[in-house]
């Protein structure tokens, strides 16, 4: 099963969801890496202050209405018109007008002019693209000269701290099992064997989440170098969602789980590149031509 993520998150209870996960901390309730993607953005843009933002797969509007507070000049849109509707019904509880926000599709997006934007955010967003390149070459298109392209990503080397059927997966993928001798195969399967012992692993298909929804996982020690091929100089990259221990962890003892987990959170810690599952890059518009 594939789902498209607009389609998955067009269903109701992901439109109430995505309110939610704004408003108090409980870590009884859910973790908040949310709410930490969303203090990273902030910081961000305290620092480059742009004149023009827009906030690509604005979702339930709440990280929009967040910085519009902050006095930023802040537009949003998505391709689920019930987020689209549930970000209006939002913006008009806190007095902002519904036209901030409208629909559009990030990975070609008809409703923003070319050399427009001073800042395009895209907060867990851009990772759901079809074409991941295309997506992230029509952002640049719409910003001016210097703007910025701020989004985050999921991180693929956290499947070798998670000790589980993904470390599996990575190693196999990085050791290139397939290619060796028999005899070789199969003393490496039994060393390997514990990440798969909980669960009997299906072959999972590359690319789909554990929701059934298609998107990408990204290494953070590439990511500098494949956003450069796209005329985008990433100057910084800051990693949430930490994971103290393993996430089999979680299912001993939730709250202290998560507890240790948020007093670990800490965007520029290096353990981010294996312990975070994920990261945000922020990026400048160079010339490529
Ligand atoms: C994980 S949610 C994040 C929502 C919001 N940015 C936040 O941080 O609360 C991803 C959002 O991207 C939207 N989306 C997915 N594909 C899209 C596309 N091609 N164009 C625009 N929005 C899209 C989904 O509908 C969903 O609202």
């Amino acid at each position: 099963m594939k789902i498209d993520s607009f389609k998955f998150f067009n269903h109701e209870y992901t439109v109430d969801g995505y309110t939610e996960l704004y408003k108090k901390i409980r870590f009884d309730l859910r973790y908040p890496a949310n709410v930490k993607r969303l203090e990273i953005f902030k910081n961000l843009l305290k620092k480059h202050k742009p004149k023009k933002i827009i906030d690509a797969g604005c979702g339930a509007g709440m990280p929009l209405i967040a910085i519009k507070k902050r006095g930023f000049n802040i537009f949003g849109y998505d391709k689920a018109k019930n987020m689209v509707l549930e970000a209006q019904k939002n913006l008009k509880k806190n007095k902002f007008s519904t036209n901030l926000v409208f629909y559009d599709d990030f990975e070609n997006p008809k409703n923003v002019k070319n050399n427009s934007v001073d800042c395009i955010l895209g907060m867990g967003t851009f990772f759901y693209s079809k074409n991941f390149k295309k997506t992230i070459l029509n952002q640049r298109h719409k910003l001016k000269k210097n703007g910025r392209l701020i989004f985050s990503l999921r991180n693929r080397l956290f499947d070798v701290a998670t000790l589980n059927d993904y470390t599996k997966l990575f190693l196999d993928e990085i050791y290139e099992i397939n290619l060796l001798k028999k005899q070789w195969k199969k003393k490496y399967k039994n060393l390997t064997k514990s990440f798969t012992e909980r669960k009997k692993i299906k072959l999972k298909k590359k690319n789909i989440d554990d929701k059934g929804v298609y998107s990408l996982v990204h290494n953070p020690l590439t990511i500098t170098n494949e956003l450069f091929k796209l005329g985008l100089k990433c100057e910084g990259i800051y990693f949430y969602h930490f994971h103290p221990l393993p996430p089999v962890f979680e299912n001993f003892d939730q709250l202290y789980y998560r507890e240790i987990s948020w007093k670990m959170e800490n965007p520029t810690d290096w353990r981010g590149f294996l312990l975070a599952s994920g990261f945000v890059v922020d990026c400048k518009k160079i010339l490529i031509d």
